[in-house]
């Protein structure tokens, strides 16, 4: 696409070219249920063309999606009643805020209750009862007209034949497929020799269309509203006033199905930060709902406030969709590596192709263990169904059996320890080392060895263990005390490697004290609490002096962390004090200590005073991207000392409280969030420019 990724328009061509996209986009979407886009994607895109209309207004083009029901892509033969809209989207609390503010000063007072229901994610219909008889079954179309899908009458729980009165008005609703009838529908479709449908959106598109299959397969309705039609005699005064939670009571009192009986069912309010609850509670119920939503619809609840707001061509004005972010994809499970734990616990992690899910690239997720593995019939090569939320760690879904093409492979367990070469304990489910936490050793050296920590370059894990083997290390402070003859009678040690590492070890002794508190791999300090803590203390007697309540005033660090931190330390002592007699530097350059608690002024997290001339002073900032220029060296963590030295604060998220992103190449998500807060953005030049001289500390550290 000639679209960048930020959605961003540069020029008409780019313009042109995102408005082909996106109807190919739509016509995919609305007439077979796929789509090469995602819905995130798509989102992005729409909002790329409409932001560039309302800058070229004379340029729009005809064919563009914006301002019509389903993009421009449907259409159908049956007219419709009254128009079958679309909604408007809102993507954060804010957008949301500022929408209610224009529909209450259109209006003129305050919107009188909100009524909060799950985006179901599926296909719109119009389903005409007459005298209490479901007659005719119409999909959305173009909005004004849509298809005649009465030939799915009958396979659509939820969607009875014979209301329980003998009423006649349209329900309006969503179809789809369940998890559990899209498990179904792939099952018996792959009986009859059919390929198995993508995902429920998919399977629920093509079996409303389908005519003449020779199986059957169900989907589900809920019905989201309901109007009089023109014999409907009485009753249209009815629900013309009826306020809108009191019609989806009044259809599901006839026999339709609602999201009444699930755990995100509609339910009314009267303030906005009530909606925001309840959207917040929809959200954090999506994962364990057994039918797709991709997001929530807000709706005034009066028929008066309705009216008074009115409707547009495309949506109405007193209904929007809060759109959540797809937080489920398929994509490749390329390996699987295990993991040896603190304790010995010997865990599977999968590693997957690379994959963008709710704003992060998702390369890895948890398998429990494997047993897991066993009962799920995991293979490599599997495509597989990965779930991430929020801060939750990706986990695998399940694979998508129907995608295999015979070529996986099954997943090889180990036979012995991958971390020390010990036996593996196999009694319980979860597999442990049988030399417990014992184990940890090499994984405690190769890790103060890492990259991230003391960076000794030719101490990998091997190395470590034969290190550990041959009982010249006990800890990783026994590694500045090695002896070259102590080397040299190690296997395939020669003289160049043994005075290669040795260098690589003075080098260590001398990293930043951020670095080696990192090393010693305190519980839930990793590399950027570490940073915090080491700027604080500025030297290591000092963060060893603190009690829970000094602690606790590094940012970041709560009662609870607190207290566990002072609590590894002291079990860390010998350790420690091993590292200082070894002549390990133990301050942090640039930092100075705190003021006695009383006199301290300004910022505690950042120590003591001299932050003030720091560039990024006050500032959160968020690297995004594929680095550049003279920063295309750094690896992330890098990337964050050079924000931390320079006076900033360094985060993996955008929100509200970013001051500032650093946009490399192929910034995705977090670029589209910083634009839509309003959050500054910089190339990896610009700002380079303005950390410059902090460049040449962080690249060497
Ligand atoms: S109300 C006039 N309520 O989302 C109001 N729509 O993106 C129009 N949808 O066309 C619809 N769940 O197909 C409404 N609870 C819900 C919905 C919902 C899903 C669909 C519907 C609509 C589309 C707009």
């Amino acid at each position: 696409m000639t679209t960048n990724s930020t959605g961003v328009l540069a020029d008409t061509a780019a313009y042109a070219a995102a408005v082909e996209e996106a109807k190919r986009a739509a016509a995919a979407y609305y007439t077979a249920g796929e789509s090469p886009l995602d819905d995130d994607a798509y989102d992005r895109l729409v909002r790329g063309i409409a932001a560039y209309e309302e800058e070229h207004p004379q340029e729009v083009l005809d064919a563009s999606p914006t301002g019509k029901v389903a993009g421009g892509a449907a259409s159908g033969d049956v007219p419709h009643t009254a128009p079958m809209l679309s909604l408007d989207n809102v993507f954060s609390a804010e957008q949301f805020v500022t929408w209610t503010a224009s529909v209450e000063r259109r209006i003129g007072r305050p919107v009188a209750a909100w009524s909060v229901e799950p985006k179901l994610d599926g296909l719109a219909v119009a389903a005409r009862y007459r005298q209490g008889r479901l007659e005719r079954l119409i999909t959305r179309g173009d909005g004004a007209a849509g298809e005649d899908v009465s030939h799915a009458i009958g396979t659509v729980l939820g969607l009875p034949d014979r209301l329980g009165e003998p009423v006649t008005l349209e329900v309006r609703g969503e179809i789809l497929m369940t998890d559990e009838q899209f498990e179904q529908a792939n099952a018996v479709r792959t009986e009859h020799g059919a390929a198995p449908f993508a995902n429920p959106r998919n399977g629920a598109a093509g079996t409303l269309r389908a005519k003449d299959r020779p199986y059957r397969v169900e989907m589900t309705f809920f019905a989201y509203g309901a109007l009089a039609l023109e014999d409907s005699g009485d009753l249209a005064a009815t629900l013309a006033e009826l306020p809108h939670g009191e019609v989806l009571t009044y259809v599901a009192g006839l026999g339709v199905h609602t999201a009444a009986d699930t755990d995100v069912a509609p339910r009314t309010v009267t303030t906005a930060e009530e909606v925001l609850a309840g959207v917040e509670d929809i959200a954090a119920r999506r994962a364990t709902l057994p039918f797709g939503i991709d997001g929530i619809v807000i709706k005034a609840d009066l028929a008066a406030d309705q009216r008074d707001a009115g409707t547009g061509t495309r949506a109405p004005r007193w209904a929007i969709a809060y759109k959540l972010p797809a937080v489920e994809k398929v994509t490749r499970l390329l390996a699987v590596e295990w993991n040896v734990g603190r304790t010995g616990i010997i865990a599977p992690r999968a590693v997957l192709e690379p994959v963008e899910i709710d704003g992060s690239t998702v390369g890895y997720a948890t398998l429990h263990n494997p047993a897991d593995i066993t009962r799920r019939d995991l293979r490599l090569g599997d495509h597989v169904m990965v779930y991430k939320a929020g801060d939750i760690i990706p986990r695998i879904e399940a694979p998508v059996a129907h995608l295999r093409t015979g070529a996986e492979r099954p997943i090889e367990f180990p036979e012995a320890c991958p971390q020390c070469g010990s036996e593996i304990d196999m009694s319980e489910q979860r597999w442990r080392c049988t030399r417990g936490r014992d184990c940890r050793l090499v994984a405690s050296v190769s890790y103060a060895a890492g990259r991230d920590q003391l960076d000794i370059e030719g101490l990998g894990a091997t190395r470590v263990v034969q290190l550990v083997d041959a009982g010249l290390v006990q800890d990783f402070a026994d590694l500045f005390t090695l002896e070259r003859e102590q080397l040299l009678s190690l296997d395939r040690m020669g003289e160049t490697s043994t005075d290669n590492l040795l260098a690589a070890i003075e080098v260590a002794r001398t990293r930043p004290l951020s670095r080696v508190f990192c090393a010693l791999g305190v519980r839930g300090t990793g590399r950027s609490m570490s940073r915090r803590i080491a700027r604080h203390f500025a030297s290591m007697e000092l963060i060893v002096a603190a009690d829970a309540e000094a602690l606790q005033r590094v940012d970041g660090i709560g009662k609870e962390k607190a207290a566990a931190v002072v609590s590894e330390l002291t079990e860390l002592a010998p350790l420690i004090g091993k590292l200082v007699a070894a002549g390990v530097n133990m301050t942090e350059p640039g930092a100075t200590p705190p003021a006695e608690p009383g006199t301290e002024t300004g910022d505690g997290a950042t120590g003591g005073g001299a932050q003030d001339a720091l560039p990024l002073t006050g500032m959160t900032v968020v690297v995004t991207g594929a680095m550049t220029g003279v920063l295309e060296p750094l690896s992330r963590n890098q990337m964050n000392e050079l924000i931390e030295r320079a006076g900033g604060k360094s985060s993996s998220s955008v929100s509200k409280r970013t001051s500032l992103l650093v946009a490399g190449e192929k910034a995705g998500s977090k670029r589209t969030k910083a634009e839509e807060l309003g959050v500054r953005t910089a190339t990896p030049e610009e700002f380079a420019e303005l950390v410059e001289a902090h460049l040449v500390t962080a690249s060497e550290a």
